[in-house]
């Protein structure tokens, strides 16, 4: 079993050692770990944000454990050298197309929701989000008009094939939770969105346990803070699932706490919190490490099988979180290592 660790940039290292101290007191045998460099830091080190070693080591591995990119310092790079190209580079590069971002409220978190809390105490909400196409990896780029102002474009798309194996993921999800799967796109507007709801519609009928609804993005924007409970499982592109899970992520209360697992075909999966890099905490040990792990739950469940141990994991952050141990986006005083130090000691 070897797991790539990148902790990247800002307090992604920071949160990522809290979830690592938490995976090698799991004393798993046969458990590698190999570091990586990605993002601002990998960039200054070898002249590259995603450098051939890092994605060496991560075709060697099993599963990334990954903390976060992105440095301000590096935003009037070129494109492809700012941070983030490392984690858009890892999906594409490994083909890790389908995206699990799950939201559920802690019980006593309710009231740090920015809902109300008797209806942020029903969120519990699965976002499958498509990671390799959209208008993210479409052709892009910037000309100069002859008047000498600026034109930008960024072309959004999604093959049949590419929407039918997201679907098959949202689906199959749906079946191992709520049996309800909410597709949400913009057909009203968009003929990528067409496709994608006429592939929706087709890949449904292998799926008749599982009751399919479609949502306009905007729509859906708002369901989301009126009636978040309504939701089990949502699919949707790339582009609209990254909106919609920052979202959900202050529905429950904080982007502290919530994990994802970026999936290949099979049993390869990259595991991450939802938050960046928050530069302007970084390095003072202030950061929640409760999303990265959390992540690292993902991370046993979804590519290594152990399904107790990732049980264990969540239980342990849940009860630290019962007992009132809270970082500073649930506005205790908790910092990073002690808060590790509470979920190793309930693990
Ligand atoms: C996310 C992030 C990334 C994205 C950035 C860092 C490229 O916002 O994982 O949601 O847009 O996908
Ligand atoms: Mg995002």
């Amino acid at each position: 079993m070897k797991i790539a660790v990148f902790a990247g940039d800002g307090i992604g290292p920071e949160v990522t050692e809290q979830a690592v101290r938490v995976l090698q007191a799991l004393g798993l045998p046969g458990l590698e770990l190999v570091e990586g460099d990605v993002g601002g830091m990998a960039y200054r080190k070898h002249g590259h944000p995603l450098p051939p070693e890092t994605l060496e080591t991560a075709r060697a591995s099993d599963a990334i454990l990954f903390g976060a990119v992105g440095d301000f310092d590096c935003d009037n790079l070129e494109r492809h050298l700012r941070p983030e190209q490392a984690i858009l580079g890892l999906r594409k590069e490994l083909g890790l197309f389908a995206n699990l971002r799950p939201a559920k409220v802690f019980a006593g978190l309710e009231d740090f929701s920015a809902l109300r809390p008797e209806v942020a105490g029903a969120i519990d909400l699965l976002i499958v989000r498509e990671l390799n196409g959209d208008v993210y990896f479409g052709d892009k780029g910037i000309e100069t008009l002859p008047d000498g102002t600026r034109r930008g474009w960024d072309m959004m798309s999604y093959s049949e094939a590419e929407v039918r194996r997201i679907a098959h993921a949202g689906f199959r999800a749906a079946r191992t939770r709520g049996g309800k799967l909410c597709s949400v796109d913009k057909a009203n507007v968009l003929e990528t969105s067409q496709v994608w709801r006429d592939t929706v519609i087709a890949v449904a009928a292998d799926y008749p346990d599982v009751e399919l609804s479609h949502m306009y993005v905007d729509n859906a924007a708002m369901q989301l803070v009126r009636s978040p409970g309504s939701f089990d499982v949502i699919v949707t592109g790339n582009l609209f699932g990254d909106i919609l899970s920052d979202q959900a992520s202050m529905c429950v209360g904080s982007i502290g706490l919530l994990a994802s697992a970026s999936l290949a075909e099979g049993s390869f999966g990259l595991y991450e919190p939802i938050h960046g890099s928050a530069p302007d905490i970084a390095g003072k040990g202030l950061a929640n490490p409760m999303a990265t792990i959390l992540s690292a739950a993902m991370l046993l469940r979804h590519s290594l099988g152990l399904e107790e141990q990732a049980a264990r994991i969540e239980a342990a952050v849940a009860s630290a979180l019962t007992d009132g141990v809270r970082g500073g986006d649930l506005g205790g005083s908790h910092g990073t290592a002690a808060i590790g130090q509470a979920v190793l000691e309930r693990l």
